[in-house]
């Protein structure tokens, strides 16, 4: 067997064998396949795509690169994993909603990946809050706080860790078998027993089609199905930044609002579906009277109290639930006014996401350091009407950027007219359930 060979016939669209695919990510993993060939066959992939038995196949080669992890929390552990978004903060709402409600949530989180955000850089915007674990010390804040939010250990996945940096650098992240072979490698080997995806779709998402993103989510679901794991997808909006923040300490700071009630539509909305279905996988009850129970563990503040635990647990300052001026403060910020009266008919959800890596919510390069008081705060949204003069958002950062230019463009985000189009989307666009 060569990787000559196995490049060629991916090519010419033939079916790899389990044998092939096992050997090449070894392979790679060990250093004996070079980049440049492991480039041409995701490349290959990208254009013709692989079968679900070799996705299943190439997810199962990736997870068993490294530890292949069972929690041992003593009851039912779920998963919930999002394909990626724009003010995306949901981790932190549904994850205590689920554990207020019984389910325990050992969440292992990834950091800001290109334009979108990443939970444990939201996190560590927390003071002293920390992100990397003893399993033994993760799996404990797990048992009291219900959930713990961790990075990934360096020994979980490492095929995905090499393969991934590959891909970032040569265009293969958007193909449906690789981005469902990277997140079900990750969820698999961290050993939940239910699975639930929020699987983006939108502008500001990987999958800019609900046809695309579909895919997708059937995709994971049948691998997640075939490896034993109760798992659904929700397919949720990401055609607009999700509720108001897009950052790090600001988008903690709208999470905990949510905790006290006080979220806006989507963020609301799609949180209480996200940790309702954890419920189910979890065998907790039916949809809707799960539905019931995670909006009880959000107005009786149940979820607000497992949220501050584990900021405790994980040697973060709780006090940052009641006192927001414990998070860093920016020390730029510049308000955007509207030049128009009308109807905010679209505001660009991607050039959001990038407009807020260049404030320094972001990372530019791989190393680089986060801002975490960088971001974006909007006052409207799509569909609202707003007036000549009237404040749109602010942008922050403490970093010395052209403010200048960065505002210039970020006024292109919103696109007002006269009439109100009819382009509102449901914030839930549909569940694919797999049991
Ligand atoms: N998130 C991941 O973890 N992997 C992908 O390929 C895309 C999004």
């Amino acid at each position: 067997m060569t990787l000559y060979e196995i490049i060629t016939k991916k090519k010419h669209n033939a079916e790899l064998s389990t044998e092939e695919i096992e050997w090449v990510v070894a392979g790679f993993c060990r250093g004996d396949i070079p980049d440049y060939q492991m480039s041409a066959l995701l490349m290959a992939v990208c254009f013709n795509s692989l079968s679900d038995r070799e996705t299943a196949d190439l997810t199962m080669a990736m997870a068993r690169s490294g530890d292949m992890l069972r929690p041992e929390t003593g009851g039912f552990n779920a998963d919930k994993h999002s394909t990626g978004g724009v003010g995306d903060k949901i981790t932190l709402i549904a994850a205590p909603i689920a554990a207020a409600c019984g389910v325990f949530v050992p969440k292992m989180s990834g950091r800001g990946l290109g334009h979108t955000g990443g939970t444990i850089d939201k996190l560590e915007s927390i003071p002293g809050f920390c992100t990397e674990l003893p399993y033994d010390k993760f799996i404990g804040t797990v048992k009291k706080a219900g959930f713990a939010v961790a990075g990934q250990t360096g020994t979980l996945v490492p095929a995905d860790k090499k393969i991934y940096a590959l891909r970032n650098a040569t265009a293969t992240v958007d193909s449906i078998p690789l981005i469902c072979s990277s997140i079900m490698s990750k969820k698999l080997a961290t050993g939940a027993d239910g699975i639930v995806l929020d699987v983006k779709v939108g502008d500001g998402a990987f999958m800019k089609t609900e046809a695309d993103a579909e895919k997708l989510a059937a995709a994971m679901v049948r691998v997640g199905q075939l490896a034993g794991r109760k798992c659904s997808a929700v397919l949720t909006d990401m055609s607009k930044p999700l509720g108001r923040a897009v950052g790090n300490s600001i988008e903690v700071i709208e999470a905990i609002e949510a905790l006290k009630g006080n979220a806006r539509d989507d963020i609301r909305e799609i949180s209480l579906a996200l940790a309702a279905e954890m419920l189910v996988t979890a065998g907790k009850g039916d949809t809707e009277q799960c539905l019931a129970m995670a909006e009880n563990a959000l107005t009786t503040g149940a979820a607000l109290e497992r949220f501050k635990l584990m900021i405790e647990l994980q040697g973060g300052d709780p006090h940052v639930t009641e006192d927001y001026g414990l998070f860093g403060k920016a020390r730029y910020c510049r308000e955007i006014f509207a030049d128009r009266s009308g109807f905010i008919n679209a505001v660009a959800c991607e050039k959001t996401g990038l407009i807020a890596l260049r404030l320094g919510a972001g990372r530019q390069t791989k190393d680089a350091d986060i801002d975490p008081t960088a971001g974006i705060v909007f006052d409207k949204t799509a569909g609202d009407f707003v007036s000549r003069g009237e404040r749109l958002a602010a942008l922050y950062t403490s970093a010395e950027c052209d403010l200048d230019s960065i505002a210039a463009e970020f006024e292109g985000v919103f696109q007002i007219g006269d009439e109100k189009e009819s382009t509102a989307k449901k914030n839930i666009i549909k569940i694919v359930k797999g049991y």
